[in-house]
Order: structure tokens, then sequence, then C-alpha cells
């Protein structure tokens, strides 16, 4: 069964929107913990919008379980993401003017800098991984300058509207996780999953981790992190493939 990271910055997002103390995500990820999560992930970014770098901090002395922390290829973020060391930095676009993280990382288009941040990440003894489209030609390139992970972009699965959309979308994340994992790479996904829609997904063979956050923080406003993760947990295990692949 595949891995359930919880992204917790739409905890920090509420704290921001009125400049204070509460909530803490610090203490979202205490209970995403006790939920059953196995990974916590959170975006340090650039503007500091939701996670800033005091829970980076916390978070890195706090978190029992894998720690992900997604971020851009800047160089003021690289060198954080060195001096903290978490289990896993996920590298993503990131564009001030976007909501949340839109697309995949263009690795064909940035190979050399992505190459040096990866070595780099590698150094402070970081397992790295690229979030990209499900695309031959991203995957490929994300091999070739020694990611260990991909994270595939789930949104175009969940934007699907139409039975023929959703089809479509699903086979092409069913390749892409194979072109990933015949290069050696772990496959991951997220962007977009919900409790309505992850069923499919989870049933794609070859997928390692799912990381997942709105739909679950948006749960939790009602029923509490802990009682959120544990549901998303148990429709991973449901829906998740009978057989194992090697
Ligand atoms: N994976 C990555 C790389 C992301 O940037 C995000 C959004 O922060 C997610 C997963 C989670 O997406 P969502 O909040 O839509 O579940």
């Amino acid at each position: 069964m595949s891995l359930l990271g919880v992204n917790i910055d739409h905890v920090a997002t509420v704290r921001q929107a009125r400049a204070t103390d509460e909530p803490d995500p610090v203490w979202a990820a205490v209970e995403a913990e006790l939920g059953g999560a196995d990974g916590i992930t959170f975006h340090l970014r650039e503007d500091r919008r939701h996670i800033i770098d005091r829970d980076a901090r916390l978070l890195r002395q706090t978190v029992a379980v894998k720690l992900n922390m997604e971020m851009a290829i800047a160089s003021e973020i690289v060198d954080i993401a060195c001096e903290l060391a978490p289990t896993q930095a996920s590298l993503v676009p990131e564009r001030r003017e976007e909501l949340t993280t839109e697309g995949g990382l263009d690795v064909c288009g940035h190979r050399d800098r992505i190459k040096e941040v990866v070595s780099r990440l590698h150094d402070a003894g970081v397992i790295v991984s690229a979030f990209i489209e499900p695309l031959a030609e991203q995957i490929d390139a994300s091999a070739a300058v020694g990611f260990d992970a991909i994270e595939l972009w789930t949104g175009g699965y969940a934007h699907a509207e139409t039975a023929a959309q959703i089809e479509d979308a699903l086979a092409i994340l069913t390749r892409g996780v194979q072109i990933g994992r015949d290069a050696g790479l772990e496959v991951h996904g997220g962007h977009g999953l919900t409790y309505r829609n992850v069923a499919l997904v989870a049933a794609v063979h070859g997928f390692s981790e799912f990381n997942i956050g709105h739909s679950i923080v948006s749960r939790a406003m009602f029923v509490g992190i802990r009682e959120a993760v544990r549901s998303m947990k148990q429709l991973l295990e449901r829906h998740a493939p009978s057989e194992v692949l090697v």
C-alpha cells in the first residue's frame, strides 16, 4: 500500500490570515501522525505565505515520520533545505501569483541548475523527488539528473470532468508510473486528490506515496485532523492494488 504524506500548509494559511500564532502547523503535524500519517509534507515558499522558517525548524525537530519539504530551486531555499536536512525534498515550480503549486517542474528546461540542486541535497543526506507532469520526457530527464523519486502531478486527473477525460488521465498516470519505475525511480503522486476522487488513483499499480493537503485539512475542520487522516488512510488501504509489483 502506498504511504500517505499529509500536507499541513493550509493550517499555516489560516494562521497567517491573522498573522498570529494559531493554529499551529506543528500541532497539526502531531495530530496527523496520531491519525496514522506516514509522512508530513510542508512547503517553505519564498514568500513565506503560509509555512515560515520557525515551522520548518520545529517540524524538523518534532516530526517522527518521514518529513518531506516541498521547495523551489531558489538559492536561499536550497541553503535552508541543506541545513535542515529533511528526510526528503520535493522540488516544485513556484510562482508568486499562483494559489497553489500549478503543474510540474520543467526538469528538461532547467537540467543544469536542477542537477546542481539535487547533488547539493544528496550531499546533505536528503532523498530528492521531482514534482513533474506525467510526461515521458520529464520523467526521463528526472532520472538523468539524479532524482531518487518523482511525484507525478495528479491535477490532470483531479480536474477531469467526463468519464472519457478521467479514463485518459488515469491512462497517462499509469504509463507515467511505469516509465518512472522502469527508470529506477520511486513514484509518488499528488495534487487535487480528495476523499471523492482518490480511489481510482490509489488503485494504480506502482505508486509508493501520495501527498494530500487541501482535502484533508478541509475535512479536519469538521472532524479533526486525526480522524481526517485516518479516513484517508482507510481509503488508500481499501483501494490499493492487490498484487505487489516487483
Ligand atoms: N504535492 C505537491 C508537490 C504540492 O505542491 C501539493 C500542493 O501543495 C500537494 C502535493 C498537495 O496538493 P493538494 O493540497 O491539492 O492535496
